[in-house]
C-alpha cells in the first residue's frame, strides 16, 4: 500500500524550533517546506526598506496596506543546501529578514489584518498539492484547519532566548541576551494576544514541549508521529 501525501502544520512560539525540526522532516521524507514566518518577516522588511514607519517607529498601517500589492514573497531553493531562500521582489533577503530590527517589527506587521489574509491566501495556494511541511503560529488552526498531522510546540522562554542567543552569535552578530529574552516574551504576548488567528493550540494538535529534549530526540519524536499519520 503506499503513503498517501499529507499536510504537516508546526505551531508554536518564537524560537522553539520548530523550523528546524519542519526542514529535517521535510528533507528526509521528500516533502516542500514552507516557513510561513519568513514570509511575515519579509513584508516587515518591505516596511523597514520603504520607512512605512510612524514617528515613533511602529509600522504605518495606511501607508503599507496601500503599496501592500508591490510585495512579491517567493522562495528559491539554495542549490547547495536544497533549502528554500526567501526572496522579497525577487532579491534573496533570507539573511536580512533575521536581523533584530526585522524580528523587532514583525509582530505588529503580522496582527494587521490585511497581511495575514494576503499571506494566508498565497499559504493555502501553496499547500492545495499536499507534500507539504509548514511551520507558524496559525497554520493549523486557519490556514489548514483540516491539515492530517498537527503539532504544537513550545519550549521555556528561557531556553528559547538562549537557542537564538546561540544562532546570532554564530552567524557574528552582535547580541545582548536580555534583549533577545525581552523580544521573545514581547512577540509572545503580541503573537497570542492579537484579534486575528492569534497563536493557539488547535484542539486535534499533538504538544512537543522540547525544552529538555535533543535535536535528534525531536526528530524521532516527529517522524514516529508522521509515520503514524501516513499508514493510516
Ligand atoms: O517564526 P518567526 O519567528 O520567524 O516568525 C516571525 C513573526 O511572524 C512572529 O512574531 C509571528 C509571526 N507569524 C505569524 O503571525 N503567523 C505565522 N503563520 C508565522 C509567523
Amino acid at each position: 500500500m503506499g503513503k498517501k501525501s499529507i499536510i504537516v502544520a508546526i505551531d508554536g512560539h518564537s524560537s522553539c524550533g520548530k523550523s528546524t525540526m519542519a526542514k529535517s522532516l521535510a528533507r528526509k521524507v521528500g516533502y516542500v517546506y514552507v516557513d510561513t514566518g519568513a514570509m511575515y518577516r519579509a513584508v516587515a522588511l518591505f516596511a523597514l526598506r520603504n520607512s512605512l514607519l510612524t514617528p515613533e517607529g511602529g509600522v504605518d498601517e495606511e501607508r503599507l496596506r496601500r503599496r501592500m500589492g508591490e510585495v512579491e514573497i517567493s522562495f528559491s531553493l539554495d542549490p547547495q543546501t536544497r533549502m528554500p531562500r526567501t526572496m522579497l521582489c525577487g532579491e534573496d533577503v533570507e539573511a536580512e529578514i533575521r536581523t533584530m530590527e526585522v524580528s523587532n517589527l514583525v509582530s505588529p506587521v503580522a496582527a494587521l489584518p490585511f497581511v495575514r489574509e494576503a499571506l494566508t491566501r498565497q499559504q493555502q495556494a501553496m499547500g492545495l498539492k499536499k507534500g507539504i511541511v509548514m511551520d507558524g503560529r496559525d497554520i493549523g488552526t486557519a490556514v489548514f484547519p483540516d491539515a492530517e498531522l498537527k503539532i504544537f510546540v513550545t519550549a521555556s522562554a528561557e531556553v528559547r532566548a538562549q537557542r537564538r542567543y546561540d544562532e546570532l552569535k554564530a552567524k557574528g552578530q552582535e547580541v545582548c541576551f536580555e534583549e533577545i529574552l525581552q523580544n521573545v516574551q514581547e512577540r509572545d504576548y503580541i503573537d497570542s494576544h492579537r484579534e486575528l488567528n492569534p497563536l493557539r493550540q488547535a484542539e486535534d494538535a499533538l504538544v512537543l514541549d522540547n525544552s529538555h529534549m535533543t535535536m535528534e530526540e525531536q526528530d524521532a519524536w516527529l517522524m514516529e508521529k508522521f509515520n503514524l499519520r501516513t499508514q493510516e
